[in-house]
């Protein structure tokens, strides 16, 4: 029996993970597996039954399964809150308690929906599939000293950018592992010009680098990086950064698919359960009405079947049947084309259902 977290959260959340956990029952009763789901609450909705956005009650459910589903956290009802308690502090807080320190977010184009991408056909031609692996428990996020105070009357606010060489180490060696199973190639993205940070970064990273000969390993400034995304995606295979650019470059690579609505994540930390969330957020403004695209948390069920359940096949049966859902032309509202047919979250799942 395979214990599942689910953390629906805010907005569209409830509704794309209910049709996403639909599509994982369906992998259950074709594949003989069977899959236990404990729901738990993150962001504003906690906030609002708890007070808090990361319930203790939470925290532990997460680390008693083997694998978390998230949907989206945060809405403008809870804009207004003590930044200590906003729905964002939830979802921070989760990737800290169980140390999560990688971010996998793979960014590609879907055949299907070419003409979505915001390149120019010329550019996508040359394919766009790119992984960025962004550490996720340490930087900018998380260092001390950080604060706002008054000084002389005027408003000051800072904070810390810092890594560890074990955090660059340990993060480096996902991204190597990945390239390995994919094109074999590893970018490392920093601001090893002007940051002191990015030095040490740099210089582990290289260190990591010498391990994997068969890996091809290159380095670019954040700033460029960010430009030759959108001039020449295909150049990349596996981009791996740290958590402000990795935040940034991450939502660039996903944006110029076209589809964010496709994208899904993986949050990995060493040994305890994995997070599976969307790239996308909670989308207030079409939450509940059945117009949420289900396709991204579909696919993060087969990242977490892929990578923390150790169900290969499974996790191939689903990326299929989302392939061939897109190839029967049914479309949400955010990948609508001209001629196809349109559909909401429900029939979306209806689909991809009929296809597993
Ligand atoms: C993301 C989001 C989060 C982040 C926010 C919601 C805290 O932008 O997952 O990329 O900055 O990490
Ligand atoms: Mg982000």
């Amino acid at each position: 029996m395979t214990k599942i977290c689910v953390l629906a959260g805010d907005g569209i959340g409830p509704e794309i993970v209910a049709q996403a956990l639909r599509v994982l029952a369906k992998v259950g009763e074709r594949f003989g597996r069977s899959f236990e789901i404990e729901n738990a609450l993150i962001g504003g909705c906690a906030i609002d039954a708890t007070g808090g956005p990361l319930p203790q009650e939470t925290v532990d459910k997460c680390r008693a399964s083997d694998a978390v589903l998230l949907g989206a956290v945060g809405g403008p009802k809870w804009d207004d809150l003590d930044p200590a308690i906003r729905p964002e502090k939830g979802l921070l807080g989760i990737r800290k308690e169980l140390v999560l320190f990688a971010n996998l977010r793979p960014a590609k184009l879907f055949s299907e929906l070419r003409d979505a991408c915001y390149l120019r056909p010329d550019i996508t031609a040359k394919g766009l599939d790119v992984m960025v692996v962004r550490e996720l428990t340490g930087g900018i996020y998380f260092g001390e000293p950080r604060g706002e105070e008054l000084r002389e009357g005027k408003r000051v606010g800072w904070n810390t950018m810092i890594y560890h060489e074990d955090e660059v180490r340990r993060i480096g060696v996902v991204a190597f592992e990945a390239a390995r199973k994919r094109g074999k190639k590893v970018c490392s993205v920093d601001k090893a010009n002007v940051l002191d940070v990015s030095r040490v970064w740099r210089a582990v990273m290289r260190e990591v680098a010498a391990q994997y000969p068969d890996v091809e390993f290159s380095e670019m400034y954040v700033d460029n990086a960010a430009m030759q995304l959108v001039r020449d995606p295909s150049q990349f295979d596996v981009m791996v950064t740290g958590n402000l650019f990795g935040d940034i470059l991450s939502d660039e690579a996903a944006a110029i698919t076209g589809s964010i609505g496709m994208l899904p994540s993986a949050s990995l930390g060493s040994g305890g359960p994995g997070l599976y969330e969307p790239i996308h957020g909670s989308a207030p403004d079409i939450a509940g009405q059945n117009k949420a695209n289900p396709l991204a948390t579909i696919l993060s069920i087969s990242m977490m079947l892929r990578h923390s359940l150790g169900m290969a096949e499974e996790a191939d049966a689903v990326d299929a049947a989302v392939e061939k859902t897109l190839a029967q032309d049914y479309r949400t509202g955010d990948i609508m084309q001209p001629g196809a047919i349109p559909v909401g979250c429900k029939e979306m799942a209806d689909a991809v259902l009929a296809n597993i």
